[in-house]
């Protein structure tokens, strides 16, 4: 048998025991596009889903694999492969693709597209996406046995899902807490301009774990405090929760920072005269629906604990106590910039897995890390590269606090 034929098999055999497994759509999705990747390798792999909120009907990205950043990609129903294939419930493949295999899929401007595979999910009888995979890896051309196997993958889905409205949702993109388009930040030093970002695109999910990941010096810390209200970009737009606030005024942001945003830093920022408790307190006094601080503290595990001073506190239970102040006024984001960096490989667990539970719980978290195990707890890993994002990519699996290791 040649190797193509061994790979064919293999991948089919692989998603016939997977699929079925699968508790919804979703993860069936996920799964099979694992094995697809793994398998056969492609460069870029993109899920679209139509979106109906708008006059014209648009498919967008629900989520994607591959280094670009298609936060604002959107493509018609007509006129294109992915429309085609949506609208038709039948699989296209193309090798050697010219021009009019790729028109009205603009976000690939600028990318060689070698070829491109693209088949419908359906849930029972109803088409609600496509997945399109662009670029087999190594340049080889996509087989007819390949296309098979990813023409199966469309029709397991569809076997094993039934329509339903949960299904139907979960292929539809997380309710949207905060967008950012085209944000720019400029120091300006005397006559030298510093662009330290330039031009970011991003929105953030609500109940999300998202992790900004990239060299010291890339931008990740300015991005997260104009996230967070510490700072304004210099041009740009952000939303949150679809209030604009990309002009804010000083009492604006002040009330914006205080209602929404609970802020972990590397240094813990305790006041050193105050037990935990008092610490907590503190907070709690400033806002009106806080928290109990003693059922903060349960939270990070940091029960009869709270009548130490940080002084009497390990590093990483300072820094929980410095999640549980983050906590007391119960925000809707918690934002975090590198806070294991000053702590062991243990301790860093600990704290790691405190905002695990958190997530877990619902709530949404945005971390500032260049440690890429780190990055493996995140539902989405925005890689920036000096000012820029490179890429955003979903984590089908994300891994538990406890399994990383570094
Ligand atoms: N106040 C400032 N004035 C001038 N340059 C700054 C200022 N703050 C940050 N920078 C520069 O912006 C770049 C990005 O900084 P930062 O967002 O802190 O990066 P990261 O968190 O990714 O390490 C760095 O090159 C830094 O020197
Ligand atoms: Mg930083």
């Amino acid at each position: 048998m040649t190797d193509s034929k061994i790979s064919y098999l293999k991948a089919m055999k692989r998603l016939n025991a997977a699929i079925p497994e699968a508790k919804d759509l979703q993860e069936g999705l996920q799964t099979g596009l694992d094995i697809i990747l793994e398998d056969f390798g492609f460069e870029y792999a993109v899920v679209w889903y139509p979106d109906k909120s708008g006059d014209m009907e648009v498919l967008r990205p629900a989520y994607w694999v591959g280094d670009f950043n298609l936060t604002t990609a959107e493509c018609p129903l007509e006129g294109n492969i992915v429309g085609r294939v949506f609208t038709g419930r039948s699989s296209e493949m193309h090798n050697n693709c010219d021009s009019s295999v790729t028109e009205g899929l603009d976000f690939l401007s600028g990318i060689e597209v070698r070829n491109l595979e693209c088949i419908p999910v359906a849930a029972g009888y109803d088409a609600v996406g496509c997945i399109l995979l662009i670029n087999r890896a190594g340049g080889a051309d996509i087989t007819e046995d390949e296309h098979n196997v990813m023409d199966m993958f469309g029709i397991l889905l569809s076997m094993y899902f039934d329509d339903n409205d949960a299904i139907y949702e979960s292929m539809h993109r997380r309710s949207v807490l905060a967008t950012m388009r085209d944000i720019r930040k400029d120091y300006r030093n005397g006559d030298i301009v510093t662009h330290v970002l330039k031009g970011v695109d991003v929105d953030i999910h609500e109940g999300e774990f998202m992790v900004l990941l990239g060299e010291s010096g890339c931008g990740k810390s300015t991005l997260l405090n104009i996230i967070g209200g510490i700072d304004t970009a210099t041009s740009g737009t952000f939303t949150f929760k679809g209030e604009d606030y990309s002009n804010p005024g000083e009492k604006v942001l002040t009330k914006y920072r205080k209602e929404n945003i609970g802020f972990i830093f590397q240094s813990y920022n305790l006041m050193p005269n105050m037990t935990a408790i008092q610490n907590l307190k503190y907070i709690a006094e400033l806002n009106k629906d806080s928290l109990d601080p003693e059922d903060a503290l349960n939270l990070v595990k940091l029960d009869g604990k709270g009548d130490n001073y940080p002084s009497q506190m390990s590093g990483g239970q300072q820094q929980r106590v410095s999640i549980a102040r983050a906590l007391v006024k119960q925000p809707q984001m918690i934002l975090a910039d590198e806070p294991t960096a000053a702590l062991d490989y243990e301790t860093s667990i600990e704290v790691l897995q405190a905002l695990e539970e958190r997530v877990a719980a619902g709530m949404t978290l945005v971390m500032v890390t260049h440690n890429e195990e780190i990055a493996r707890m995140a539902n989405r890993v925005i890689r920036m590269k000096s000012g820029v994002i490179s890429s955003i990519k979903i984590n089908p699996h994300p891994a538990k606090a406890a399994d990383l290791s570094w």
